[in-house]
């Protein structure tokens, strides 16, 4: 973009910005008056010092406060088999284990329904496999027996986890301890279920897939489930064949990823199974508490590169989800599902298995004035027609990328987490690069996409009409662009004075104290770069919607994101997980060379452990504080 329109954009945001924080400071003192001490009006939201950026393969937080590794790739979810180093776990014994690549993550108390802070249920995603690190010999030979391993990688677990005197626990044996993998049956529910785009050969109804993938953030429902949220299954699939327009949408192609599962499971043979990728790109739901329930991908909420669902909950008990679609080709939507009847306060998981099954999806359009709208993605309304080949809503949600085009949304910068702010219900959501913008043939900038060759990221947010989550408009402006402030090019800077430097913000979440924690997914490679010279590590930083500070809380090891936040009710514990650490700059795909699993990293056990693993981990104040304070 020109230099005069990218400043023009800029005083824009900024003049509707200060709207906003008056709108928010007066939030913000009404938050203030339900239960914080009048003695801590003047209280800044944040008080830690910050930590310097780091090139270190371990794990930084500010004084005063400790952490410790609670959950790590291939540590058992009950009584199972234990990790070996040497990668030499079978799939079965992985099936019993914690997956690869920790993501979204959800604490519940126990007893179910408590508010507990020393006893709950960890559900947390594995969004993806390094397998290179996670077979003997990674993948120089490749058998059946390592494409099950594979599949067993990937998913969700639930643990059960105590609070001791300080230090977290995984409690070994519970009845809670489960995984979800790739292969576990899980039911179809809603206006999609039985559609013929969903019935292949071996589940003719089109009612049952097997497996969820590429489990990246994720939701939680007010009757106490888990959403999980299949991000970038296109990868797992090749077909070498003709790709049908459907396919194409969805980034299926000739290639895939390498994951190099056709060739031992034909059903990823996008070719051969046509339709076995339109059972994927589906919000899934998890009842921790019942490890009999199975889980269900809920069609409702539309079929993408679903990054996460955030629930915001309207005053007559309809749930909203806003989702993000982070395609990594970018350019995709931001959608949001009003369900069409209240839950029932206290109903539980039973009582409300069908309200995610029946409402209306819409996608967003950001205006260049300030202004947004929900377009309604229904079946014969907006251009949803059956000449385009949306026979019926089952149509629309299969190809929900292809109705939102149609219908006009904004293509967004790569859509990640989404935040509610829990007084005000204003959202935020990152953006979290999009480096193509702007390139000859690609779509340039627009106001809510300012930056044409988007390397740093953004966090766009925005304030629903008559702050009812189920407004059909809104107004919005750019919380911030992240960058280097010191960096000689100006694209690189970022908007935020005396900000730190920080790059490619994903995981966003607001604790119940309204502090705003941003967590950053800058690609090994990048991180490489010169421009990152004053970046470093990927890192968590906190942000005060209403003074606009942001500190940088935490930095991880060498090569890992930083995603999946959630705090203990009290607050007095922070669960964060490090994604793959060692994540090496120079290969693509980025995987480790088997032969040297510990060249990039060693976190979290070090020269003696045999390999990097993703783990979650709990921050603690030393006081036994609450975290950020
Ligand atoms: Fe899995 Fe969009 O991050
Ligand atoms: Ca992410
Ligand atoms: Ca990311």
């Amino acid at each position: 973009m020109e230099r005069e329109a990218f400043d023009q954009v800029i005083r824009r945001r900024l003049s509707r910005r200060a709207v906003l924080k008056g709108a928010l400071g007066v939030a913000a003192t009404a938050f203030m008056g339900t239960g914080r001490p009048s003695s801590a009006v003047a209280t800044p939201l944040i008080g830690f010092a910050q930590v310097p950026i780091s090139r270190q393969d371990t794990i930084v937080v500010p004084p005063g406060y400790v952490t410790q590794v609670v959950y790590a790739w291939g540590d058992p979810v009950s009584a199972g088999p234990k990790f070996r180093n040497d990668a030499s776990n079978s799939a079965a014994d992985q099936a019993l284990q914690a997956g690869m690549h920790h993501d979204g993550m959800h604490f519940f108390p126990l007893p179910k329904g408590s508010d507990s802070s020393s006893q709950g249920l960890l559900v947390v995603n594995h969004e993806y496999t390094d397998d290179g690190l996670l077979h003997e010999g990674g993948m120089e030979s490749w058998t059946a027996q390592k494409v099950a391993k594979s599949k067993a990688a990937h998913g969700v677990s639930v643990v059960e986890v105590r609070l001791d005197a300080g230090r977290w626990t995984v409690v070994r044996p519970s009845r809670y301890g489960r995984r979800i993998t790739g292969d576990t049956p899980i039911f179809f529910s809603g206006p999609a279920a039985g559609h013929a785009l969903l019935r292949t050969a071996a589940d003719p109804t089109g009612r049952m897939a097997l497996g969820t993938l590429n489990n990246c953030a994720h939701g939680v429902t007010p009757w106490g489930t888990y959403l999980t949220c299949e991000e970038n299954w296109a990868g797992y699939f090749v077909n070498t064949g003709a790709v049908s327009d459907l396919q194409r949408r969805y980034n299926v192609d000739p290639k895939g990823w390498g994951y190099r599962w056709h060739e031992h499971d034909p059903r990823f043979d996008a070719g051969l199974h046509p339709n076995e990728p339109n059972r994927f790109g589906w919000v899934v739901e998890i009842d921790p508490f019942d490890p009999a329930r199975s889980p269900v991908k809920r069609t409702a909420l539309g079929r993408m590169a679903h990054e996460g669902a955030t629930l915001a909950v309207a005053p007559d008990h309809r749930v909203v989800y806003y989702m993000g679609d982070d395609g990594l080709t970018g350019f995709e939507h931001i959608y949001k599902l009003v369900s069409a009847r209240g839950f029932t306060p206290g109903g539980g998981a039973s009582v409300n298995q069908h309200v995610l099954d029946h409402g209306t999806l819409y996608a967003a359009k950001f205006n260049d004035d300030g202004s947004g709208e929900w377009i309604e993605l229904t079946q014969g309304k907006n251009g949803l027609t059956v000449e385009r080949g949306f026979a019926a809503q089952a149509d629309v949600l299969i190809n929900a990328r292809g109705a939102a085009d149609h219908a006009g949304a904004t293509y967004m910068d790569r859509p990640e987490w989404i935040a509610l702010h829990p007084v005000t219900q204003e959202v935020y959501c990152t953006l979290t690069n999009n480096t193509r913008r702007g390139e000859p043939g690609q779509r340039g900038p627009d106001r809510a996409n300012p930056r044409a060759k988007n390397v740093m990221g953004h966090i766009i947010r925005w304030r629903e009409a008559g702050q009812d989550p189920t407004a059909t408009r809104f107004e919005w402006d750019i919380f911030l662009l992240a960058g280097d402030p010191s960096h000689a090019d100006p694209n690189l800077r970022g908007s935020i004075k005396d900000a730190p430097a920080f790059a490619c913000p994903d995981g966003l979440w607001f604790d119940s104290r309204g502090v705003l924690w941003i967590e950053t997914d800058s690609a090994a490679r990048s991180m490489a770069s010169t421009d990152w010279a004053n970046i470093g590590n990927n890192q968590m930083l906190a942000a005060d919607p209403v003074t606009g500070t942001v500190r940088r809380f935490l930095t991880g090891p060498v090569g890992c994101e930083i995603t999946g936040i959630i705090a203990t009710p009290d607050l007095s514990t922070l669960f964060v997980n490090i994604q793959h650490p060692g994540e090496p700059a120079l290969a693509h795909p980025p995987r480790n060379d088997p032969r040297a699993p510990m060249a990039v990293s060693t976190w979290p056990d070090g020269p003696s452990g045999g390999r990097p693993r993703s783990a979650t981990i709990a921050i603690r104040r030393t006081d036994g504080g609450i975290v950020g304070t």
